[in-house]
């Protein structure tokens, strides 16, 4: 056994996200976010369910602080629900929204706890949907606004900000897959989005710099690593594509202000292109304190000139599948970390999210015995432990989630948590991850075979 240990002032952490966990969905004043539309619809939601108890975290911020005590965290990534500030999109803040993020985070405070707030984790205001959502261009400025508030409010009691999570995500499981609201499927909206969504970090950016926060500013993209399917010219050249639009579509204009120019050649050919001036590349490429980094499985690509409009078929890699049918590539999460390392130089990484979910089960003794996760986790911390020792700039991880909650379009079927969470009774109940996560953190590393 060799022990790893992690660099100093290493961050360990956990994440999770307002819609995930809060419940509350009209308390206090609350606005409709598109995920309360949307799960409200009929026919949206895997299981049929909706956020709108989830967690109940709303009602429960002490025991879930005191939850994050007991294991140990030193930092915790979560979200601020938009329409519980701002009700209407835009316009009089609700104060007890406002209240309920400015107590929480002085919990965190008090007990030794590194907010991280990620400020639009996808529920936007159904208002702002009402008038084109992200498809149209003033909603870039009304996230100005909304981000501007809450640096104003909370400042630098915050160490780190993030704009968004995943606009991958929001982009196009909402705008052409279809299975996140605003439950469309047309490719050029979903570009629209993706360059209105990088846009509003840009603007987010520029007024957390404007205001002089001393704090530090990133955003969080979700990275998928892509290898071809076989050695064929034309699965080398989809799997070019898939990385073109699942990864660097949002890395190079971030980190180096400017679209893949093989996927605006790609893409003006089949769809239509949002308009992009000059000036959105510049606040795009705004400077970046860290950059959050969230991954979850790698790509097999094959090319498929039936498929529209990228050609391409991308597969799950791995033989091992967890409950999401995600496989398991501690591997190839090294490589993905590598690579960020010597295209992007100097980029400055913090995990921001990395988990797993499996069918975790209360055991006679009431126990939650979840080795397969532990393994999961010991495997991708030992990529990041490597790529550590090879010079890579790393430095914080975020196990996802902090307890189990609503996994989005696959409702209360998915656990990610490092706690259980009991959905009729509330109850959490640490699994054996979360004590061996503890463990880690306390050691700052682990003992590895
Ligand atoms: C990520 C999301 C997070 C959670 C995990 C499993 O894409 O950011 O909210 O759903 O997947």
């Amino acid at each position: 056994m060799k022990q790893l240990t992690f660099p100093k002032g290493f961050l360990w952490g956990a994440a999770t996200a307002a819609y995930q966990i809060e419940g509350g969905w009209r308390d206090d004043g609350k606005g409709e976010s598109i995920w309360d539309r949307f799960t409200h619809s009929p026919g949206r939601i895997d299981d049929g369910n909706n956020g709108d108890t989830a967690c109940d975290s709303y009602h429960r911020m002490a025991e879930d602080v005191a939850l994050m005590k007991e294991l140990g965290l030193q930092s915790y990534r979560y979200s601020i629900s938009w329409p519980r500030v701002l009700p209407e999109g835009r316009g009089t803040p609700n104060a007890k929204g406002l209240d309920y993020y400015k107590r929480l985070t002085d919990l965190l405070l008090q007990n030794g706890i590194s907010p991280m707030v990620t400020l639009y984790h996808w529920d936007l205001p159904q208002k702002l949907q009402d008038i084109g959502g992200w498809v149209n261009r003033d909603v870039t400025d009304y996230f100005q606004q909304f981000a501007s508030l809450l640096f104003k409010e909370l400042g630098d009691k915050v160490p780190y900000w993030i704009t968004l999570n995943e606009p991958v995500v929001t982009s196009f499981a909402g705008n052409w897959v279809g299975e996140h609201p605003p439950g469309i499927r047309d490719f050029s909206t979903a570009l629209a989005v993706s360059h209105h969504l990088l846009l509003s970090h840009g603007k987010a950016l520029q007024a957390y710099r404007q205001m002089g926060l001393k704090s530090q500013i990133g955003i969080t993209i979700c990275l998928t690593p892509m290898y071809p399917a076989s050695k064929k010219e034309e699965d080398i050249a989809a799997t070019k594509r898939s990385d073109g639009y699942f990864n660097r579509w949002f890395l190079d204009p971030v980190l180096k202000g400017k679209y893949p120019s093989d996927m605006i050649d790609w893409y003006s050919r089949r769809v239509v292109l949002p308009e992009i001036t000059p000036a959105d590349l510049t606040l795009i490429n705004g400077k970046l304190d860290f950059f959050g980094l969230n991954n979850y499985f790698a790509g097999v690509v094959s090319a498929d000139s039936s498929r529209f409009p990228l050609e391409l078929a991308e597969n799950r890699m791995g033989e091992y599948r967890t409950e999401m049918g995600w496989g398991i590539n501690p591997e190839a999460f090294y490589d993905l970390l590598m690579r960020l390392h010597k295209d992007y130089p100097g980029i400055r990484i913090i995990i921001t999210e990395n988990g797993v979910s499996y069918r975790d089960m209360i055991n006679r003794e009431g126990k939650v015995p979840d080795e397969n996760r532990i393994d999961f986790l010991h495997r991708y911390l030992s990529s990041v432990h490597r790529a550590i020792q090879e010079g890579v700039d790393i430095r914080g991880y975020h196990v996802w989630t902090l307890m189990d909650n609503f996994e989005w379009a696959h409702g209360f079927s998915q656990r990610f948590g490092l706690a259980y969470t009991d959905f009729a009774t509330q109850k959490r109940i640490i699994k054996s991850s979360g004590y061996w996560y503890k463990e880690v953190i306390r050691n700052n590393g682990f003992a590895s075979p």
